[in-house]
């Protein structure tokens, strides 16, 4: 069965062709991201003006580069939610015209499990149960997946999304947005051990806080500890020379050392809802977990608790439609449908 996926939680407006839930025929992304950039993070009004210019061109295009005709389509899967109301809202109308004009079945799925699902295209697979660990812009969560239809949330951030703590890391360090690529690059060069950073901690221990490190790193490049030279201090202060991130050293130890801390909480975490619910597997999703360090860091750390660790391809960690194809048709075959009467679901 052929399924179009359709995208538009945040930013991005995307479509996609899955054949039978596994394999990627097209995955059309089209980002208004350059609208945004001045701003230092997405404003919801510019992405879901530019989703409504561009959805039905991303649409055909996905459509053409899988070649296939659109009545060969059995499905159209849309994102319903957690993300931005307009974006959403543009998804599911069209998801909706498609869907009553060409007489598709129409099924609206949830944006967090599908960045699970991403772990399930190109014909891998994982064996269920297992924990779940989401990282990206928006969300920072762990479930226990026993299957698609049966996820339930073990912990949260209680603040910051941990993409959204890298994506204001690096507004603070005046690197532009988004954050994480931008800092991973820069941490490369930097010492992870030079600064002290942590996570707070939570009432709850699967629960996340990452407003207080960011507010750490606020203070370190306003005010740095003691012991600092005052000169290197005029360093972190100064925009434009901060903008030299490659060749600025202290800047890249904040760097390294910020994402070292967040990966830690993050491995610590997982391992502990892996050892509390007896989970063998451990499945990763969402635009963080595109971070080379955190894969790397995580295999090493999973596997010392005996515990088999799964990534996404990276192309796959961000936002894209072909992951919210590839769980929709795995939720129709469960025999899931929606209706007409879609809503979106913001949080
Ligand atoms: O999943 P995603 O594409 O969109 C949401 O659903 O939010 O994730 C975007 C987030 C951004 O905050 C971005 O800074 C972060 O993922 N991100 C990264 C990396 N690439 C993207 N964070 C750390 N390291 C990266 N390499
Ligand atoms: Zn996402």
């Amino acid at each position: 069965m052929y399924v179009l996926g359709i995208e538009s939680s945040c930013d991005e407006t995307a479509a996609a062709v899955v054949k039978d839930g596994i394999r990627i025929l097209s995955n059309e992304v089209s980002s208004s991201l350059q609208f945004h950039q001045k701003y230092g993070g997405v404003v919801p009004e510019i992405a879901s003006r530019m989703q409504l210019e561009t959805i039905a061109e991303v649409a055909d295009s996905a459509i053409k580069k899988a070649r296939v005709k659109l009545k060969d389509i059995g499905l159209v899967s849309v994102t319903a939610g957690p993300g931005l109301i307009g974006s959403l809202l543009v998804g599911i109308s069209f998801a909706k015209s498609l869907s009553l004009s060409l007489s598709i079945p129409l099924l609206g799925t949830n944006h967090l499990y599908s960045h699970i699902y991403a772990n399930f295209l190109n014909g891998r697979a994982v064996e269920l149960p297992f924990v779940a660990l989401v990282v990206s812009g928006g969300h920072t969560s762990l479930f226990y997946v026993e299957d698609f239809d049966r996820i339930n949330l073990l912990g949260a951030t209680l603040d910051d999304a941990c993409g959204e703590a890298f994506d204001k890391v690096a507004k603070i360090l005046a690197l532009g947005y988004p954050g994480g690529p931008v800092i991973e690059r820069l941490a490369k060069n930097g010492n992870s051990g030079k600064i002290k950073f942590s996570c707070s901690n939570t009432k709850h221990p699967l629960d996340f806080s990452f407003s207080g490190i960011k507010t750490a790193v606020l203070y370190c490049v306003r005010r740095p500890a003691s012991g600092v030279q005052r000169r290197n201090m005029a360093q972190y202060a100064i925009p434009h020379l901060l903008r030299q991130a490659g060749r600025n050293t202290q800047y890249a130890d904040i760097a390294a050392s910020f994402q070292e801390a967040v990966i830690d909480v993050l491995i610590k975490k997982s391992l502990l809802a892996c050892k509390i619910k007896k989970a063998k597997r451990l499945v990763m999703g969402g635009g963080v977990v595109a971070n080379s360090r955190l894969r790397e860091k995580f295999y090493a750390e999973a596997e010392k608790s005996r515990v088999k660790i799964y990534f996404p391809d990276k192309k796959l960690c961000l936002d894209n439609a072909a992951m919210v194809a590839g769980l929709g048709y795995k939720l129709f075959r469960q025999g899931y449908r929606s209706n007409l009467d879609l809503n979106v679901d913001p949080n």
